[in-house]
């Protein structure tokens, strides 16, 4: 959908006329298969954090995978060989949109374990009585393998974040580091706080300091997959199960950092970067899928008049849905702030976070959902994983936070469904 802005501008290697572009939801629904199944059809989906439904291009190629190309890799018989030539186009076309380069994004069963083997990575690169910084704002998965490091010798020093707001503070991160810090790890996004952090402003510090920089990406990339080359972290990682994709956990690795670090892959395959941090077989069907999240990037930006190079198609994609979000997103935000008997974590600025909204109540929060599913509106309580966030800022572990998380896929209706069912139980 096109709105007449007036101007000229460059767009790519081309001129075009300037718009306003804003998302066709419907052409975008039209991509999701679950949106055309029966079995869901009435339900609003709230729990986009925790999984987002599937591309039909990711889909589709799963399906292919399974039924033409379930062998071994990389032989030069045809099903074999279309197998491999897939999963290296998956890595080229999301380093592609990520602005990093093909050999330093590689895939692993999932964030977490993707995490653990960083951790066991840097213990081999750390000197005992070095140091590494951790948040307290983090989903356990960037930071309980890094906080074992205790064990091996390793400093470990915690960035709070503020109790009240829950926001990670970048001026009190430099009084954490000194030389001995030889690593800062932080997430893009808190799947309970939802304010975005300012990961090249953060980076920065770090780099300053001498240490690197881990960003956990995983709340932040289904709203948009970020430039990676321009954000500047060593290593970003996010989940593709939660970007539209498989269930795979998606790393970008530097190539200073990653060739620097004690190799965890089979000896043999220690030259190849993206092998370095992946001892596991690789799920070759997922791995291949994950170009169909590429496809619906590209999809996307066609049916919404973007052009030029990956980078620029993933900027544009990543803009278009990130202002269709906060469209959507205000209102609740407004609406759930105005409310006495609800706490909302994190801003209620829309500009600031994304749309992942942790709300801490009287009533316990599974119950609360339970609510909530008989109207209709399919959502989750708990604490997320993200228990050290929540006890940092005082909510009650047994009660949970109710978490209502939409992504660029969600339409308006659905969120005036979601805020008339919030009226009706809270
Ligand atoms: C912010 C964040 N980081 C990390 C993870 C862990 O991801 P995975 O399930 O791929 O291990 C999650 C999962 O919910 C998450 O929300």
């Amino acid at each position: 959908m096109l709105a007449h802005r007036g101007f000229l501008r460059l767009c790519g290697s081309e001129f075009v006329w300037g718009y306003t572009v804003t998302l066709d939801v419907n052409f975008v629904r039209s991509q999701f298969p679950a949106f055309a199944e029966p079995a869901l059809d009435g339900q609003a989906f709230f729990e986009n954090a925790g999984g987002s439904y599937t591309c039909v291009q990711v889909y589709d190629r799963l399906t292919r995978f399974y039924r033409e190309r379930k062998v071994q890799p990389y032989a030069p018989y045809a099903a074999s060989r279309l197998g491999g030539e897939e999963m290296d186009e998956a890595r080229t076309r999301l380093a592609a949109l990520m602005g990093v380069d093909t050999d330093e994004v590689s895939f692993g069963p999932s964030t977490t374990q993707n995490t653990y083997v960083l951790a066991q990575a840097f213990a081999g690169f750390m000197e005992q009585g070095e140091a590494i910084v951790v948040t307290n704002q983090d989903h356990e998965a960037n930071s309980g393998p890094w906080r074992r490091l205790a064990e091996r010798g390793i400093e470990v020093r915690e960035w709070c974040l503020d109790p009240e707001t829950g926001r990670l503070d970048p001026e009190t991160l430099a009084d954490l580091l000194d030389e001995k810090v030889r690593l800062v790890c932080f997430p893009h996004c808190s799947n309970v706080v939802g304010e975005i952090n300012p990961v090249t402003e953060i980076t920065a510090i770090a780099h300053a300091a001498g240490a690197f920089a881990c960003v956990d990406g995983v709340s932040y990339a289904p709203h948009g997959l970020p430039n990676v080359g321009e954000l500047g972290p060593d290593i970003y990682l996010f989940s593709a199960y939660k970007t539209y994709g498989p269930h795979q956990g998606v790393m970008v690795m530097r190539r200073a950092l990653g060739e620097a670090l004690p190799n965890q892959g089979h000896h043999f395959n220690g030259d190849a970067l993206y092998k370095r941090f992946t001892p596991a077989g690789p799920d070759h069907a997922q791995v291949a899928a994950c170009a169909g999240m590429a496809d619906y990037a590209e999809t996307l930006a066609a049916h919404h008049g973007i052009t030029g190079s990956a980078a620029e198609i993933g900027r544009g994609v990543h803009d278009l849905m990130r202002a269709h979000e906060q469209t959507l997103l205000q209102p609740l935000l407004d609406h759930v702030s105005a409310k006495n008997s609800v706490r909302l974590i994190g801003p209620s600025d829309a500009a600031m976070r994304a749309p992942t909204v942790a709300l801490a109540t009287e009533q316990n929060a599974e119950g609360l959902a339970a609510q909530l599913a008989e109207r209709g509106i399919n959502a989750g309580g708990g604490d997320f994983y993200a228990q050290r966030p929540l006890e940092a800022m005082g909510v009650d572990l047994g009660k949970g936070v109710l978490r209502l998380s939409f992504v660029h896929y969600t339409s308006e209706d659905e969120v005036s469904k979601l805020i008339q069912a919030l009226d009706d139980v809270l």
